[in-house]
């Protein structure tokens, strides 16, 4: 078994290491324990993973071995018992949900039909926040505008619907049911009854909360957008042609390759994975910005020098090799999911010389792998130059040539499709 810090019955190591398990904490708990090291959590085993070879071996060269989720009750509820394809154990049912999501999603294709919209609704978030006085004057939270063009911009690709405004009342509640989820499902509160199954029975007040808010929530998504495009689809019939993703995931419903159900799990993978995820990492890279004006300038001379006064798009950006340095840092700096979603594995396994018991949850610490001072050169300065000078050959890459000190969207099977969005998205915002 791998090192780590003695347990005691029934509660494991729950006692001594408390309920925020963050990167900060696990990667100074690497120093004591090493690069990978367990801790029990009541009847659970996590297994943490802080050096690039084993993490290797998990997301890559034991990818088939570690490619499952954990479940535990909350995420249950939240994913359907494994209907949807970010929780589900690794399988043909999660090959399938990937399969049939990557065409309306995750292809060149896509980034080309949508990058104008993209470019569309920065622009407009730009002339509001230039036309708000209180921009100039005392100042404002940039959030909720950012939140609402992250919205419009998977809105617009999922349904080919928007929100009018911040004050749009289904804006409003779309983001409350969103935000509600995220706090549910992460919250140290139900661990007592997740660690321990004895203290399970305990926990059936917060799991009603859970089903109540999910019932509404997918009832939402449901009435507001997928009803009205599969309406549109029938009224259309044979001539219907594809206008929207959904249209896509309603298609292969009708053709039986996925359930009703499936379908409406894809539209809350959606909402969880691609808008908090992606308006984090702008925020970070706005806050770097700003106290970092000579990288503000850099970017700007880059612009000048190369576009000449041509606006930046999706297909000049790669001409950038500051402005995506700017990005990747950012990346690397603030990693927007730094433990990676949790990976399982569903036999025993073996990693690093140890045995990992089966059903083990494994977290790779993808932000202590890019910020580990043996590897990187002042990890804790945000200077993008290092993409440029020390780290060149660096990138942010899910597949093919991985460095695997720099994974902040994951590698392999089980990572991140959402890349081939992600960064042009942030590309577009950082200028
Ligand atoms: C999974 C990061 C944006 C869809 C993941 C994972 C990470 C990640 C770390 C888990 C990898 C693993 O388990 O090893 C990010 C970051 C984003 C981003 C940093 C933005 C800056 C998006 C977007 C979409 C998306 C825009 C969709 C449009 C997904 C999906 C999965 C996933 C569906 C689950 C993959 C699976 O389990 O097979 N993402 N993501 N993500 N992401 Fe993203």
């Amino acid at each position: 078994m791998p090192p780590g810090p003695l347990s005691v019955p029934i509660f494991g190591n729950w006692l001594q290491v408390g309920n925020n398990l963050n990167h900060r904490l696990l990667a100074s708990m690497s120093q004591t324990y090493g690069p990978v090291f367990l801790l029990k959590l009541g009847s659970k085993n996590l297994v943490v993973v802080s050096d690039p070879e084993p993490a290797t071996q998990v997301l890559h060269a034991q990818g088939v071995e570690f490619g499952s989720r954990p479940r535990n009750v909350v995420f249950d509820i939240f994913a359907g018992n494994g209907q949807d394809m970010i929780f589900t154990v690794y399988g043909d049912h999660w090959r399938k949900m990937r399969r049939i999501m990557t065409l309306p999603f995750f292809t060149n294709k896509v980034v080309h039909n949508y990058s104008n919209m993209w470019e569309e609704e920065m622009d407009l978030m730009v002339r509001d926040l230039n036309m708000n006085d209180r921009v100039r004057s005392e100042g404002i939270v940039i959030r909720r505008r950012l939140q609402l063009m992250l919205y419009n911009i998977m809105y617009r690709m999922m349904f080919d619907a928007k929100f009018e405004s911040q004050e749009d009342p289904l804006f409003i509640q779309a983001t409350r049911f969103n935000s509600e989820r995220s706090r549910l499902a992460q919250s140290f509160e139900y661990n007592y009854g997740d660690f321990i199954p004895l203290l399970r029975p305990f926990l059936r007040g917060y799991l009603n909360k859970c089903k109540n808010l999910q019932s509404r929530r997918l009832a939402f998504f449901n009435t507001h957008y997928v009803e009205k495009r599969r309406q549109i689809m029938i009224a259309n019939g044979e001539k219907h042609k594809i206008g929207c993703a959904i249209d896509h995931i309603i298609d292969a419903q009708m053709k039986g390759e996925i359930s009703e159900e499936n379908g409406i799990y894809i539209v809350e993978n959606i909402n969880v994975a691609a808008i908090e995820t992606t308006l984090w990492s702008m925020e970070w890279a706005i806050a770097e910005l700003v106290n970092h004006p000579t990288i503000q300038s850099k970017i700007r001379d880059e612009i000048s020098k190369v576009l000449k006064g041509e606006p930046v798009t999706e297909s000049n950006l790669h001409e950038l090799p500051y402005l995506q340095a700017t990005v990747k840092e950012t990346l690397r700096l603030h990693t927007p999911i730094p433990l990676l979603v949790p990976h399982m594995n569903l036999e025993e396994a073996k990693l690093g010389g140890h045995t990992i018991p089966k059903e083990s949850r494994v977290v790779v610490n993808a932000w202590w792998l890019a910020n580990d001072p043996s590897w990187w050169k002042n990890p804790e300065e945000f200077r993008p130059e290092k993409f440029l000078e020390e780290e060149c050959a660096t990138d942010a890459v899910a597949g093919g040539k991985v460095d695997f000190r720099f994974v902040p969207f994951g590698v392999g099977r089980r990572s991140c499709p959402g890349i081939i969005l992600a960064l042009p998205i942030l590309g577009l915002e950082s200028w």
